[in-house]
């Protein structure tokens, strides 16, 4: 089977349905995108690598990040970080309160907002310069210079995110934040505004598909049992409470971000990124996963 025809025709089919969804705007900056973006990139372990659309466009990756500070977090402090935060799905929104009280600041999963908090506490309490030291990781990994934050999406998020700032001190109420919260939050917000586009995207995700190790040398960023855990995570979390419909009618482990932005592991095979910045009610790109769903259905390359 040829991939690129397959991109090519569920790109072709996808591209001019009718988009219900609608654009992020509880970060204003995001809004200032266009709205029909539409980009694809596939890159294989075998070096394939085709995109599609507007693969070239740099967007928000914003929740997408938080598999990136996962990796760092677990390559650093190994199986400890996981008496901080649990791996269970959470079945609610991303930026959920409801849990906490219960599970005594404990979050779900490292996925939902309160979970990636905690795993940006870990890094500030164990990296001297958390915001270097996270952006070298992710630039060694891909050995791709250009990736970078945008301070203008990190401000703009941080001059409206209340309900973050109520979820950092409210996990600090418990001690699962040891940082200031507001250190805790500013990192939080740098690393969700990172911007990458398609191909840079899948580039960098690669490693995920290849045991933990970086694609060019093979040098290993995670143990494979370590990959094999964040790959499985991306499969129950990646996407909030449709994951299930994501395993469901994707059948990969993959990661969303309110950017509109989406990428999928296919282990030892390939990793796929996917830019349609509407996204449906549930917080994901309403157009990626659709595409994604005709795409493993055509291809039959799904995990299942
Ligand atoms: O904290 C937030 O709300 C955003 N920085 C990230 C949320 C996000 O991407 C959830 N994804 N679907």
């Amino acid at each position: 089977m040829n991939l690129e025809e397959v991109i090519q025709a569920t790109w072709e089919k996808v591209k001019n349905i009718d988009d219900k969804g609608l654009l992020a705007s509880y970060i204003p900056e995001l809004v200032n995108v266009d709205a029909e973006s539409f980009g694809v990139h596939i890159s294989t372990i075998d070096d394939t690598n085709f995109g599609i659309g507007d693969y070239r466009e740099r967007f928000s990756v914003q929740s997408i990040a938080k598999v990136l500070s996962l990796s760092l977090a677990y390559s650093l402090l190994g199986e400890n970080i996981w008496t901080r935060v649990g791996v269970e799905p959470s079945g609610t929104s991303f930026n959920s309160l409801v849990q906490l009280e219960a599970d005594k600041g404990i979050p779900r999963n490292p996925f939902i907002n309160a979970g990636a908090m905690v795993i940006s506490d870990i890094l500030l309490s164990n990296l001297e310069n958390p915001k270097e030291e996270f952006l070298s990781f992710i630039r060694n990994i891909s050995d791709n210079p250009e990736l970078n934050y945008s301070g203008k999406i990190a401000a703009s998020e941080k001059s409206v995110g209340f309900r973050n700032v109520a979820l950092c001190n409210f996990i600090k109420s418990f001690g699962n934040i040891k940082n200031e919260p507001s250190d805790v939050l500013d990192f939080y917000f740098d690393l969700c505004s990172l911007e990458m586009n398609c191909k840079e995207l899948s580039d960098l995700f690669l490693f995920l598909a290849n045991n933990g190790c970086k694609i060019s040398d093979n040098s290993p960023i995670l143990t494979k049992s370590q990959c094999k855990r964040i790959n499985a995570l991306m499969q129950t979390c990646g996407f909030y409470d449709e994951s299930g419909e994501f395993a469901f009618k994707v059948g990969l482990p993959g990661k969303s971000g309110v950017g509109g932005g989406i990428v999928a592991i296919h282990p030892n095979h390939y990793a796929i990124a996917v830019w349609s910045p509407k996204l449906n009610e549930k917080g994901n790109s309403y157009k990626g996963m659709k595409f994604l769903e005709e795409f493993t259905t055509k291809s039959q390359l799904s995990i299942f």
